[in-house]
């Protein structure tokens, strides 16, 4: 199979180094790429922006297969235009791409389904909406309806936190995204991500994760796009996992499909795991960034046919298998991030690997023969472990072979799981 990969970042050098792995493979290209991905796949230079773009290329190529990485290709409908096309495409419609793509879509369809998430009220104007952040008090969550690249959420402690929040949003802070507003209720609780296959029909749950949001140590500072995740999340039991099943995932894909939009590709389910169980935060269409990493160090399934399966209606006639072994990744990012950093810092040496460690590249780049950061998010260094403690000091030794001056990370990737293994 001719597999061409859209994207660019750590998640889809996970993607392409586990394709690649597939004995059903026969040529995999990507872009836009990066260097680590370079590794695997034959990087072509195309516009991925411009889908008529890679449907020529596709069929100049005879690619059997595309699979999509990132959410914004799938929110503009390229998986539909390469459907129409007779390309088979790993990746949602624009339709159900929404389950990401509005907040105010998903929270409608949990009302309908009757799953249990925080309750909610939409508003275009910001006068109604304080009107009921003052009503509801704090804390409350401020969201802004549209995709804010992680950034649109706030967590208001205070009330006037809150009513700063929806006046940043209508102000115009997120752009289009911001012209509707969720307010919701504030979930207590742990939270863990739940990812799972759907061909449309047949849902084919993979693993849980749990990722680290914040920049900070002890999840402080800003909201990033991801510091680093380990899995299994140890708080999604076995118990909470069949719930979370029945009572999140089955309905809202059963939803989707009688709503006319069934849901293709991978999907995961943000939950806060509270003292009444299982609740959702949000659905995001796609593999997790660095979740993804994560994930595909622990698979032992061959990939490709699992993705193909979900693309092609056959979901139901398969199955994974999972390494015993937790993983863990920490982000190298760019100092200064997620506000502005420096582009282009030289990055002069990499760790050896193993096969229980892995170094995948995000926001890299080669120039005059000198590997370089010009991403905010640069690099992710990744390790097995019997447990994510050893998963985590795995990583950490690893990490010390990075040489990389212009580069942080956090310092306690999985300490919430590292402090349920010790207790
Ligand atoms: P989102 O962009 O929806 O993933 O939200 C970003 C982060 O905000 C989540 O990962 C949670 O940590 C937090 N968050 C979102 N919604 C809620 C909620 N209803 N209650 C508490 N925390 C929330
Ligand atoms: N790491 C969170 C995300 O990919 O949405």
């Amino acid at each position: 199979m001719k597999v061409l990969l859209i994207g660019s970042g750590g998640r889809e050098h996970a993607l392409a180094w586990k394709i690649a792995q597939s004995p059903k493979l026969t040529a995999l290209y990507a872009a836009p790429g990066n260097p680590g991905i370079a590794e695997e796949a034959a990087i072509v230079a195309l516009d991925v922006d411009n889908q008529q773009a890679v449907v020529d290329f596709c069929r100049r190529t005879a690619i059997d297969f595309v699979v999509v990485g990132p959410e914004a290709p799938l929110v503009a409908g390229l998986a539909d235009t390469l459907r129409a096309a007779g390309i088979a495409v790993f990746g949602p419609s624009a339709a159900a791409a929404q389950l990401e793509g509005s907040k105010g879509f998903t929270k409608d369809l949990c009302a309908k389904y009757g799953i249990p998430t925080g309750a909610y009220k939409r508003f275009t104007e910001a006068e109604p909406a304080k009107a009921y952040v003052r009503e509801q008090g704090a804390p409350i969550v401020i969201k802004a309806d549209g995709l804010a690249a992680g950034k649109g959420v706030t967590v208001a402690m205070t009330l006037d936190e809150a009513l700063a929040a929806v006046d940043e949003c209508f102000a115009g802070a997120f752009g289009s995204a911001g012209a509707e507003v969720v307010v919701e209720a504030y979930l207590d609780g742990e939270e863990a991500s739940f990812f799972c296959l759907c061909d449309g029909k047949n849902v084919l749950p993979l693993a849980s994760a749990q990722d680290h949001k914040r920049v900070g140590d002890g999840d402080t500072g800003p909201n990033t796009g991801g510091m680093g995740a380990y899995s299994p999340a140890p708080v999604m039991t076995a118990e909470m996992v069949e719930r979370t099943m029945k009572e999140i995932i089955e309905p809202t894909m059963r939803g989707m499909a009688e709503s006319g939009y069934p849901f293709t590709g991978v999907f995961f389910a943000g939950l806060m795991i509270t003292k009444n169980g299982p609740e959702l935060i949000e659905y995001n269409v796609r593999f997790g960034d660095p979740e993804c990493q994560v994930l595909m160090m622990r698979m032992k399934s061959d990939l490709l046919p699992l993705l193909y399966a979900a693309a092609t209606g056959t979901l139901g006639e398969m199955s994974v298998d999972w390494r015993d072994e937790a993983a863990l990744t920490v982000v190298m990012a760019s100092r200064g991030y997620p506000g502005a950093y420096e582009k282009n810092t030289p990055i002069t040496a990499l760790p050896d690997e193993s096969a229980t460690t892995k170094v995948f590249h995000a926001g890299t780049a080669i120039r005059d023969d000198q590997l370089v950061a010009t991403g905010g998010r640069v690099l992710n260094v990744t390790a097995m472990g019997d447990s994510v403690s050893s998963a985590k000091d795995a990583a950490y030794t690893v990490l010390r072979g990075v040489s990389w001056e212009n580069g942080f990370y956090r310092r306690d990737i999985g300490w919430r799981a590292v402090a349920r293994e010790t207790a």
